[in-house]
Order: structure tokens, then C-alpha cells, then sequence
């Protein structure tokens, strides 16, 4: 028998992902492994988090891999980095009662033990818990950060986003369109473009997958900002974002957020950066995590969208956390539409 809490009894073992082998080539689920370990103990100053949500993000494919990247490399045989949001079930911590809801990095893993380090309390009478993850946790301040700090967008301005389905991209088409813009959605698939307009109110989406090649897209995007586009937010890189430099106007602003068009060990050449030149482009990059100063603010105006019917968010969700590494993949082969989450219970 496990500790009692005020919430009920703690199962005495529980489950976690761990990774099992790195990937040399694409990444699948034979790399990762279900373990099942004992419940930890709960000593002054911790608390124990019964995981609720996982939150499913490219970066945990990229560092599957040893290559570099902004971040170390996911350590062989431990728990899978990863945030979640859950319920605090034990409490030795000043600053956590039993009942509540908080979001943290405790990992792919059913129950975590924190010591309040990253870990915030959450209101779930504004919103369900599943947001904080989404458009009101670390992928709602991306967009936030890339728009209004990179691409700066004014009224009549038009925006260009890639991966405009998912769940980052997805936020950044409404942002702009709150600002007043005009706002191309880049998707793959008929029925995430009709997501895309129809839902997240862009003016258009282009269906990238049938197009042959990155002139192909160039002329895409052109058929719907004929004098250019004045920002644009890539999510994506290689060859998305080298069909987009002819198609930036004078002065142009680009986000660089991510590039899940490289993911899996995938290298490309840029052919077209010489427009950065050309059309005195500037591209910046950034990392969301390097401005947590910023994260109260954001929060307060993305909630105040939401609040405002403004801001919403598709969720698609994986069960169970043997789900896990299929969920991960799926972002790769485009299988979600907004935000991927595993839900455990
Ligand atoms: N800079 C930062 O601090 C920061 C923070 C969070 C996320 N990010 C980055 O933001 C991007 C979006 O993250 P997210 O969490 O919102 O994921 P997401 O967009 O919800 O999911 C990934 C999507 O990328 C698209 N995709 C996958 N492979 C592709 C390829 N080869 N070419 C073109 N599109 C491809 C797929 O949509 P389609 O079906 O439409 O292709 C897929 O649904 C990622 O690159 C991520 O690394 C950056």
C-alpha cells in the first residue's frame, strides 16, 4: 500500500517513458521504453504531482539526437523531458496545497516529485488545465514572442505563417488577425487548410503538400500577397522558408521559431537568402524560453483573447502514456491539428 493523501491512495508503482536508443537515422517508437517504477517518497519541501497532461512538442525529437542544439541532449535511459500539468495529490511545500493544479516540466511520466522549482499554480475556473499546455502555456508565448516582438505586424499588414494547423502556428494566425492583418496559413492538407481559414479566420491557407517545388510554393504565396509579405513566422525552415525570402516585400520581418522541416537528422540548402540582401530582410531567431520575463504579459493578453472569443485552440489528444512516442512521431507526419497532448486519465 502507497501513502495516503488527502485525495485518496497512491498506487506504490507507476509508469514513465524513458528513451532506449538514439535514432541514426529517422527516430520511431523501438527508441523508446515503458518502465514502471516505484513511487518516490515525498520529503520537506516537495510535492507530488499526479500528471494529468503531457504536452507533445518537436524539440523532444530533436533531442533525441546528439547533434547540436540549443538544448542538451535527452540523457539515455531517463525519463523523457517533457512538460505537464496535473494535480498536486502530497504536499511537504509552503507554497502547494493538495488540490492543486499545476504545470511543470516533471516529464513523460504519470506522477513527478518537484520541489516547486517551475512549478506554477494554474486556475482552472479560467481555463480547463489542457490550455496551460497549449495556447496559454509555453506554445501560446511562442507565437506571442515571435509576432510581437519579431515580426511586429500593423493593421493591413500581411503575415505569412508556416505549420499554421499546429499548435504554435496556429495561435500566431490569430494574433495577426486580431492586429488587423491579412494572414496566409502554409498547411499540409486539404481538411488543415479549411481548419485554417474557416476556423482560425486566415484569409487564406496554401496546401503545400501537392506542390513540386519551392518555386512552386513561391508562387503560392505570391497568387495571395501580391505586393509581398510584410512578416512572416516559420515554424518550419528548409525549403518552406526558402520558397518565402522571394515572396517578402521591402523591409521584411521574419520569426524564425522552428524547423521541424529538418527534423530527423534532415540537412537542406537554403538557395534563396540572398533576398535577406535584396530586399533588406531581417531574420531573427529565438528561443521562448530565453524571455521569460515576458511570459506574465503574455499569458494576461493571450487570456485576454480567449476571454474576448478571439483566441482558441484545437486540441488533439493521444491516451495513455503508451501513447506517447506515437503521438511525438505524429508531428512529424503532420498528424495533429493544434496542440498534441497525451492525456492520462
Ligand atoms: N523557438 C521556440 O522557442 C519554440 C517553442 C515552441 C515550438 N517551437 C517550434 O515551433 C514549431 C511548431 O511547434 P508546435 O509545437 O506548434 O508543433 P505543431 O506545429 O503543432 O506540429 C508540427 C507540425 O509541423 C508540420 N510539419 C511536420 N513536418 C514537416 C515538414 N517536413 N515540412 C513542413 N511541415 C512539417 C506538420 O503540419 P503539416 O501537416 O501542416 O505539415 C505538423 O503538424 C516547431 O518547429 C517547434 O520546434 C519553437
Amino acid at each position: 500500500m502507497g501513502p495516503h493523501t488527502a485525495t485518496g491512495l497512491v498506487p506504490e508503482r507507476y509508469r514513465r517513458m524513458v528513451l532506449a536508443s538514439r535514432p541514426v537515422d529517422k527516430p520511431d517508437t523501438t527508441h523508446f521504453r515503458l518502465e514502471e517504477v516505484g513511487m518516490p517518497g515525498v520529503a520537506a519541501g516537495q510535492v507530488l504531482v499526479r500528471n494529468r497532461y503531457l504536452s507533445i512538442d518537436p524539440y523532444m525529437v530533436g533531442r533525441m539526437y546528439t547533434t547540436q542544439s540549443y538544448a542538451a541532449a535527452q540523457a539515455l535511459g531517463e525519463t523523457m523531458v517533457g512538460e505537464t500539468a496535473g494535480h498536486v495529490i502530497a504536499s511537504q511545500h509552503p507554497d502547494f496545497q493538495i488540490g492543486d493544479a499545476v504545470v511543470g516540466a516533471l516529464g513523460w511520466q504519470e506522477y513527478g516529485v518537484s520541489d516547486g522549482t517551475n512549478l506554477r499554480r494554474v486556475d482552472e475556473q479560467r481555463a480547463p488545465l489542457s490550455a496551460y499546455l497549449g495556447m496559454l502555456g509555453m506554445t501560446g508565448v511562442t507565437a506571442w514572442y515571435g509576432i510581437n516582438r519579431i515580426c511586429r505586424p500593423v493593421e493591413g499588414d500581411t503575415v505569412l505563417v508556416s505549420a499554421a494547423a499546429g499548435a504554435v502556428g496556429g495561435v500566431a494566425v490569430q494574433l495577426a488577425k486580431a492586429k488587423g492583418c491579412k494572414v496566409i496559413g502554409i498547411a499540409g492538407g486539404e481538411q488543415k487548410c479549411h481548419y485554417v481559414t474557416r476556423v482560425l479566420g486566415a484569409n487564406a491557407c496554401i496546401d503545400y503538400r501537392p506542390l513540386a517545388s519551392k518555386e512552386a510554393l513561391t508562387e503560392e504565396i505570391f497568387k495571395h500577397a501580391v505586393d509581398g509579405v510584410d512578416a512572416f513566422f516559420d515554424n518550419v525552415n528548409g525549403w518552406v522558408l526558402d520558397a518565402a525570402f522571394p515572396a517578402m516585400s521591402l523591409g521584411g520581418r521574419i520569426a524564425l521559431c522552428g524547423m521541424i522541416g529538418r527534423y530527423g537528422n534532415r540537412s537542406m540548402q537554403l538557395l534563396s537568402h540572398h533576398f535577406l540582401l535584396l530586399s533588406r530582410l531581417t531574420a531573427q531567431g529565438f528561443i521562448v524560453w530565453d524571455h521569460v520575463g515576458e511570459w506574465g504579459r503574455a499569458v494576461d493578453e493571450l487570456s485576454d483573447l480567449m476571454d474576448g472569443g478571439l483566441l482558441r485552440s484545437e486540441e488533439t489528444r493521444a491516451f495513455g502514456i503508451e501513447a506517447a512516442p506515437h503521438a511525438c512521431l505524429g508531428l512529424l507526419a503532420g498528424k495533429n491539428v493544434g496542440k498534441q497532448l497525451v492525456q492520462f486519465y
